[in-house]
């Protein structure tokens, strides 16, 4: 079974309340977004792999440790994931950035692609999905179906806030994928929108209505 990571560092609980904060504007908002999903993209790349190698310090050749193992590649799933990924990069700067567009078709309720692009060595890299809200986890399974269509073996899913719902759709339909998340809330309301929350996270992120 997927494992479900909530991060519960202080710095990531503090600021998640104010991304929370019906009073907190576009530019905070962003900004502190921007400043959780760096903090989530250090624990989140905890378990990379690393290698032993030999390094000149000014005072003697030493043996000291880099990354291995295959290199990653971050998607946000359009368009509130955009908002987490200059945070993301901020750590990982040398990862590659694909991007998931879905829409809800109107009629089945089901998300359908619009738009995908990804770095052209998808087999050859792990995958951090990224969205700031799992809601009904539709938009999650359909993303990671996206990806593994195209090759992508290895996935992990990162979002600010999942309702319960979201998480076990996305373990149910993706056994493998673990989930990381910075709060698991209460329930999704009959908008499907999370409560408590932070409601829409692309309005909130871009100022839109
Ligand atoms: N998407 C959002 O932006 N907010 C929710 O509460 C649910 C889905």
């Amino acid at each position: 079974m997927p494992k479900v990571f909530v991060f519960d560092h202080p710095l990531i609980q503090h600021k998640l309340t104010y991304i929370r904060d019906v009073n907190t504007g576009t530019k905070e908002f962003r900004e502190l977004v921007d400043e959780v999903a760096t903090l989530m993209a250090f624990e989140i790349t905890r378990d990379l792999p690393l290698e032993e190698t030999e390094v000149e310090t000014p005072v003697q050749l030493t043996k000291s440790k880099v990354l291995a193992g295959k290199k990653l590649g971050i998607v946000p799933i359009l368009r509130a994931g955009i908002g987490m990924i200059d945070g993301i990069l901020k750590l990982i700067p040398a990862a590659k950035v694909g991007h998931i567009g879905l829409y809800r078709d109107p009629e089945t309720l089901q998300p359908v692609e619009y738009y995908v692009k990804l770095p052209a060595d998808v087999a050859e890299r792990d995958f951090i999905l990224v969205d700031p809200m799992l809601a009904t986890g539709g938009s999650a399974v359909e993303a990671v179906n996206s990806l593994k269509k195209r090759g992508a073996i290895h996935i992990k899913f990162m979002c600010l806030i999942a309702a319960p719902e979201g998480v076990e759709a996305l373990q149910k339909a993706h056994p493998d994928v673990d989930i990381y998340i910075a709060a698991l809330d209460e329930k999704l309301n009959d908008h499907g929108y999370i409560v408590p929350g932070l409601g829409d996270a692309g309005d909130r992120l871009f100022g839109t209505k």
